[in-house]
């Protein structure tokens, strides 16, 4: 296959993210044609000519085949990633809200039109969680998985237990450092968690269900009383993301928790994520790394670019289908 010519929507964080590690890797097979952007006018690292206000200028261009989506707003990503594939381009997206809300329909137009729609970064940034699910589903039986699936809240509560920084400032410094989502109550209040949940409950177990049937608690109410019982018995505070399945009953929930000393998401901090995996024959692995900030999400970015390049298609994703017998046991609707 011939070098990949992408069209790239949105250059903030995650868009410089690729830009670099790109440049810096330069062993992709992979070249930027254009990129789409809001905002004409802000200075940027590449030529202007590389910029352009209209979506059709890389929908319709015949030469880019893949098309890499990282734009805040979901809705607007749904539309411009439902046409790439109905124009047979390739899609990779680390949007996690357009996915959590949209997966099914995703994978129907990725079959339909026999085009690959990868989204590796949509889940705990640098740590490859989605295609190391993929080598799980069949060989092992997955009976859990949970962890830390938010680097800014991880970041705020490690600055407020380790550091002593109030929840204002550490949340602040989590913005400044292009952790937090541009509504930064996403995170704290565990809804970015939950979309990536809901993408691993897919994954995991099959199961699909929308964000709002899982229920999702934050941090912004956690107040003196629990960081003192926290450092009095040096426990941390974590932000846990969770699954687990038992028979055909499913239960997932975004909520802090107390995490005792001798368990290694202790010693997960900053915007580090942590992804606990239990199965039948396996038992307990546990993965680590960045979960925010530009060059590592920019790199689980590049790196569905080059599987790509290295000829992962549509048709080797194993093993993904929805499983109707299983049922979400958390009942009610939750934001
Ligand atoms: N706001 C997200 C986080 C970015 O803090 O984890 C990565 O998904």
């Amino acid at each position: 296959r011939n070098r990949l010519k992408l069209g790239i929507f949105g250059f903030g964080c995650v868009g410089t993210g690729l830009y670099k590690v790109l440049e810096e890797t330069g062993s992709v097979e992979a070249n930027i044609k254009k990129i789409c952007i809001k905002h004409a006018n802000k200075p940027r690292p590449i030529d202007a000519k590389y910029f352009t206000t209209h979506k059709d200028d890389l929908l319709n261009d015949p030469e880019i085949n893949v098309i890499v989506e990282l734009i805040d707003d979901a809705e607007a990503a749904f539309e411009i990633v439902s046409e790439a594939m109905r124009k047979g381009k390739d899609v990779v997206s680390a949007n996690k809200k357009m996915i959590a809300e949209h997966l099914p329909e995703l994978l129907e137009l990725e079959k339909k039109y026999q085009v690959s729609f990868l989204y590796e970064a949509s889940v705990c940034a640098s740590i490859p969680i989605i295609r190391n699910l993929e080598e799980y589903y069949d060989n092992d039986l997955l009976t859990s998985v949970s962890g830390i699936f938010n680097g800014s809240t991880n970041y705020i509560l490690t600055q407020m237990i380790d550091d002593n920084i109030p929840y204002p400032e550490a949340l602040k410094e989590a913005q400044n450092k292009g952790f937090a989502e541009t509504d930064p109550t996403l995170d704290v209040e565990g809804i970015d968690p939950k979309y990536k949940l809901c993408i691993i409950l897919f994954h995991a177990f099959g199961l699909s269900t929308k964000p709002e049937n899982i229920f999702n608690f934050g941090i912004s109410r956690i107040n003196d009383f629990d960081l003192n019982f926290a450092t009095q018995r040096n426990y941390a505070i974590k932000l846990i993301a969770s699954c687990k399945k038992n028979g055909n009953e499913i239960s997932g929930l975004v909520a802090p928790s107390f995490i005792e000393n001798k368990d290694p998401l202790a010693y997960v901090k900053y915007e580090y994520n942590g992804v606990v995996l239990e199965s039948a024959f396996s038992e307990n692995q546990l993965m680590i790394g960045k979960g925010a900030g530009d060059k590592p999400t920019g790199s689980a970015v590049l790196s569905d670019i080059s599987a790509l390049t290295y000829g992962y298609r549509y048709e080797n994703k194993k093993y993904l289908h929805v499983d109707p017998s299983l049922k979400l046991e958390s009942t009610g609707k939750y934001r």
